[in-house]
């Protein structure tokens, strides 16, 4: 059967994708940044998964504000970088994982989860600035990956519960698949930041670390936190948070925090790197 190695929780700000792509890591800006994510590489390196399901919102790069599905698994067997104006990020193709993925749509979709089945799909940097962050630059990518998107750009984005039994489900499909697979599911997103409006530029510390200390040790109470309130308190991006509880939920009861670290300034974000394995 295949097996849950561990979950990453980290947010994905495009500047830190650029930041890698044009080599600026060692700028004054960004080396106290980067620094912190060395524990995290050396993790992932040692745990050496097969196989990452990363959980991320599509910023209407593959989805336009025509069709915006809630859940949507991503099927092919690869995802090229998407353009978001710029031209693609300079990074590997995304190697997909179909056999997996048919099952996770097999298993969650009689498991009464309605996802949206893709066959074709740029990916956007909600999925490869965590990739860069958690990988840095190879000329492949060293694991194949399940792209999983969840709407959280158009109200209403579903709940923090229903993510969160999202991930127990994704767990249960994992432990059901017949290969020898090492998995690692991504939760990308977030932490409070807050792009447009007169709050733009808002970053709440301390609902942030209130948050990676609940999904920890109590996340039935953080699946509990209604949208209101992280549009409130983490400001209108934070709702990326809820993608947090599908990693989380794919862990059992009890974790232990490998790592955490979190950093302010990148952007308008304060950054999130979160470590767990099963306890
Ligand atoms: C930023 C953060 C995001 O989550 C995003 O999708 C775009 C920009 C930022 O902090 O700049
Ligand atoms: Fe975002």
């Amino acid at each position: 059967m295949a097996r849950l190695v561990g979950g990453a929780g980290c947010s994905h700000v495009p500047a830190v994708g650029a930041a890698i792509d044009k080599g600026k890591t060692a700028e004054p800006y960004w080396a106290p940044y980067f620094a912190k994510l060395e524990r995290a590489r050396a993790w992932m390196a040692d745990v050496d998964p097969d196989v990452c399901i990363v959980v991320y919102n599509d910023h209407a790069n593959a989805f336009s504000l025509e069709v915006i599905p809630t859940f949507a698994l991503g099927l092919a067997d690869e995802f090229p970088p998407a353009d978001e104006g710029y031209g693609p990020r300079p990074v590997p193709v995304v190697d997909g994982h179909p056999e997996l993925a048919w099952h996770l749509a097999e298993l969650l979709i009689l498991d009464e989860f309605d996802l949206t089945l893709v066959n074709e799909m740029p990916v956007d940097h909600g999925l490869t600035v965590p990739l860069s962050v958690m990988f840095g630059q190879p000329e492949a990518w060293p694991c194949r990956v399940i792209p999983l998107c969840v709407n959280v750009v158009q109200y209403p984005p579903p709940t923090g519960h229903r993510c969160y039994r999202l991930g127990q489900a994704i767990r249960r499909a994992i432990d059901a698949f017949e290969g020898d697979e090492r998995v690692v599911v991504f939760g990308t997103g977030g932490m409070s930041h807050q792009l447009q409006g007169e709050r733009a530029g808002l970053i709440n510390l301390d609902f942030d670390a209130a948050f990676l200390d609940g999904l920890v040790a109590d996340p039935d109470a953080i699946a509990g936190i209604p949208h209101v309130e992280y549009l409130r308190e983490a400001g209108s991006e934070g709702i990326e948070l809820v993608m947090w509880l599908v990693m989380r939920g794919a862990l059992g009861p009890q974790v232990r925090e490998v790592y955490r670290a979190t950093h302010v300034p990148t952007s308008n974000t304060h950054n999130g790197l979160l470590i767990l394995e099963e306890a």
